[in-house]
């Protein structure tokens, strides 16, 4: 019946305790294998030279810019004793930027920092500033960093390879009007885990459930196999005896009891989970289609499963294979349904609340041009049930992957945490959180894990570091 074929559809986004616990495992090993950095790994595990959560005793006024989730954003973050105050304004990034030249996106985020300077009329202070790219960046020192690969759709040309605060230094030259002191550049999960390590200090990961999907954690600096000498120079002389490898990366030994407690925040980069086929018994032929029409096909497996950028994509293939069926909206493939995007994760979430009648699911359906009648939006409502719902169970299965190594890194039997969060996926969606809660219960039990969600973004994290990147400067 149709109902049944329905049913087998839905079936595949279903995962197993069995399922899950490949993935835990999968995650946990692309973790070490990423910090090990010896033969072939997906997940970058990627050393972001923050090496201390906040310490209360960070003061003035600093610019931050945010590139990389939905919106760019240039912030002004001004630390008190009693408060933080914050400025921001927001500015689209137009498509044809995203995929323009690098000059011209490097150009374009200048021209809106030079704007918001003029807004806030402060083009003359050339501000210390925390530049947070939410991308993979291979960094060599707080304040460099070479754009290892784009994800999420960007794809401005002659950008992956080079370094990011470089080609923004450029663009601000070129334009000759203001002058930023750039000192640190963040990922966006580093900056949020920051952002709510200044509210919690047990804060030591960071998780970005929006347009991405991505995760960092406070690793033991003995753990992570290269960092590059500058820094390990400056470390050795705080806490550590180094011996240089032939790359000229640094091993770090420890000397002191105080090294057994040096760390790193890693940006894990998560999402490349699976790019060597290691998620294939879950993987539907939705996320193949998903994939392959995607600006980077191969790359980024994990995140295509988990991110508000792509969900709304899957949801729409499986819509569009029930159509083709005759199981949905009378067969009738619209164009409509053929087109990209159009799910945005704002709406999935709309289509999965409790609290809205059917009638309200089948008048969200018409705002998107598609004409359902009330078996449709039972059946819609249930197959974006079924894509969210997996997402948090994979975030939550890698999440229980990070929590158990940072247990046995410090050799618990009980570990209790806070993760800082931020994304539109986790922020807006009715279950995304809750599901992803659970699992992580589940999964890690001897765990304690504590969502705190970022409550100002990244930006304050950028800050935050900036601030501590500058005193550096000035010793
Ligand atoms: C914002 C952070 O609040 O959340 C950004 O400031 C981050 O740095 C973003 O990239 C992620 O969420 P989304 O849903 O906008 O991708
Ligand atoms: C993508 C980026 C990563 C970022 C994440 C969330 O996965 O590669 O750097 O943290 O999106 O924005």
């Amino acid at each position: 019946s149709q109902r049944r074929k329905v049913d087998e559809t839905l079936s595949l986004f279903k995962l197993s305790p069995e399922h899950l616990q490949l993935v835990k495992d999968s995650m946990r090993a692309g973790l070490e294998a990423g910090l090990r950095r010896t033969g072939p790994f997906t997940i970058k595990m990627l050393p972001s030279y923050v090496c201390h959560t906040p310490d209360g005793q960070e003061y003035g006024k600093y610019l931050a810019l945010d590139l990389g989730g939905t919106n760019f954003r240039a912030l002004l973050v001004r630390f008190k004793k009693q408060r933080t105050r914050l400025y921001h304004k927001i500015y689209p990034i137009p498509l044809e930027i995203m995929q323009g030249t690098g000059e011209e996106l490097f150009d374009h985020l200048a021209e809106c920092v030079c704007d918001f300077l003029d807004y806030m009329g402060m083009k003359n202070a050339r501000l210390p500033t925390g530049f947070t790219f939410s991308f993979p960046c291979e960094q060599t020192a707080i304040d460099t960093g070479n754009l290892v690969s784009w994800t999420k759709g960007f794809k401005a040309t002659d950008c992956e390879g080079h370094d990011v605060v470089n080609m923004l230094r450029e663009a601000i030259k070129r334009r000759n009007d203001f002058d930023l002191d750039i000192v640190a550049l963040v990922n966006d999960t580093v900056g949020t885990m920051m952002s709510c390590a200044y509210e919690d200090p047990k804060c030591e990961i960071g998780l970005i459930a929006g347009t991405g999907s991505n995760l960092c954690y406070m690793e033991d600096l003995k753990n992570i196999e290269k960092i590059e000498q500058k820094t390990m120079t400056e470390k050795k002389k705080e806490t550590f005896k180094g011996e240089e490898d032939e790359q000229g990366g640094m091993k770090a030994e420890k000397t002191e009891g105080d090294a057994e407690m040096a760390k790193m925040c890693i940006n894990t980069e998560w999402g490349g989970l699976g790019d060597d086929g290691s998620l294939r018994d879950i993987i539907t032929p939705f996320d193949i289609e998903v994939d392959q029409q995607s600006v980077n096909p191969g790359k980024q497996r994990l995140e295509k499963m988990t991110s508000g950028m792509y969900l709304g994509e899957v949801v729409r293939q499986v819509l569009l294979d029930l159509t083709r069926r005759g199981l949905l909206f009378r067969g009738h493939v619209t164009e409509t349904l053929k087109t990209p995007g159009i799910f945005e994760t704002k709406y999935l979430s709309q289509i999965e609340s409790d609290n809205l009648a059917l009638l309200q699911v089948r008048c969200i359906l018409q705002k998107l041009g598609l004409d359902s009648n009330c078996d449709d939006s039972i059946i819609v409502k249930e197959v974006c049930g079924a894509v969210s719902r997996r997402a948090a169970q994979l975030c939550g299965a890698g999440l229980a992957a990070v929590v158990d190594k940072i247990r046995e890194n410090r050799r618990l039997d009980h570990l209790s945490i806070t993760v800082g969060v931020d994304g539109a996926l986790y922020k807006l969606h009715p279950h995304f959180s809750h599901v992803l809660q659970e699992t992580v219960r589940v999964m890690a039990p001897q765990c304690e894990v504590v969502f705190l969600p970022s409550e100002e973004g990244s930006g304050k994290g950028a800050a935050l570091i900036a601030a501590v990147a500058r005193n550096k400067q000035n010793m």
